[in-house]
């Protein structure tokens, strides 16, 4: 399996420690239709990997130890991937193929996972209240199963160390270039550091020209727990959904919120130019592939000679 966290990275034990961890998958993947009609967007493979293994993986190495995914209709696939697969086990055993046989088996045995159905598809504020039962009244994570970061301290572990140094939601945030404003939940921020903000205001999907600057939040939040009071007390916002950014504009009413600058590279696997760079970028990083996609690639991008000239 691709570890992509190769620092062992520990959170040690303190009273604000972060173990539980939400990871949303019930969007639709418009995006991806038709492939979507039948298989949940977070199953699409990087290569040989779903995507939503990398942001487990993530949330495991950040130090979590409970995670819920927030499902809908048509995602059992995530379910399937995460639990035992006996028959494909014994196949394996059979054949004496252990390598494939270690690799199917420890994707099985990551983490305890729950899930939880969000029934209708009423926006990402509504799919993290589904969870508020069994997150109860302590801080948490919130992984959006877009994502993948990829980064020695992983990008949930740099949220959770602002957490347990301040006790404040923290909001992993980026520049966004100008045409995508409208695509993310963009803030206004007073810079305390090179690499942190205090939260000043947040705009869901803002028109780039009444964005209050180019920074937006990307899919990795650390939330104290009076958040889902907040996004029930936002109502519908943007879309026609229940926006998680208008329940963070809410608490950060009462509370003072931290906006990270994470370390790393993001790749954003939610829309089919960044899923193609996350495939390519992927092979290049995979030593049984990198020299035969290099050569592709070199192949198809050297123009062909035109023997028509003289
Ligand atoms: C969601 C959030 C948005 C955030 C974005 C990051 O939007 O609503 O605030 O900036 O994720 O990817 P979505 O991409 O689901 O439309």
């Amino acid at each position: 399996m691709n570890n992509l966290f190769t620092e062992s990275f520990f959170i040690g034990e303190s009273t604000l420690t972060i173990k539980k961890a939400l990871i949303p998958a019930a969007g639709l993947g418009i995006h991806f239709l038709p492939a979507t009609k039948s298989m949940p967007k977070e199953m699409l493979p990087i290569i040989d990997t779903p995507v939503i293994q990398y942001v487990v993986e993530e949330a495991i190495a950040s130090g979590i130890e409970d995670i819920i995914i927030i499902t809908g209709r048509g995602k059992r696939a995530i379910e399937d991937y995460f639990d035992d697969s006996p028959e494909l086990e014994m196949h394996l055993a059979k054949k004496h193929n252990t390598q494939l046989l270690k690799l199917v088996q420890d994707v099985s045995s990551l983490v305890d996972i729950h899930y939880i159905r969000q029934k209708e598809p009423n926006g990402l504020g509504d799919a993290i209240l589904r969870a508020e039962n069994h997150i109860g009244d302590e801080p948490f994570a919130v992984l959006l199963g877009d994502d993948i970061i990829v980064n020695d301290k992983p990008c949930t572990a740099q949220l959770i160390e602002n957490f347990k140094k301040y006790g404040k939601s923290t909001l992993a945030v980026e520049e966004v270039p100008y045409e995508k404003l409208s695509s993310y939940g963009i803030i206004k921020g007073k810079s305390l550091t090179d690499s942190l903000y205090v939260l000043e205001d947040i705009v869901e999907k803002p028109s780039p020209e009444d964005a209050p600057s180019n920074i937006g939040t990307i899919g990795r939040y650390v939330f104290t727990p009076e958040i889902f009071d907040c996004i029930k007390k936002a109502g519908i916002g943007v879309g026609n959904e229940i926006q998680l950014t208008d329940g963070i504009r809410i608490l950060n009413r009462s509370q003072t919120i931290y906006a990270c600058r994470f370390k790393g590279k993001r790749f954003d696997t939610g829309n089919r130019l960044g899923y193609v760079k996350s495939v390519i970028d992927f092979a290049l990083e995979n030593e049984n592939l990198r020299e035969d996609v290099l050569e592709y690639l070199r192949k198809i991008l050297t123009p062909a000679k035109d023997f028509s000239e003289k």
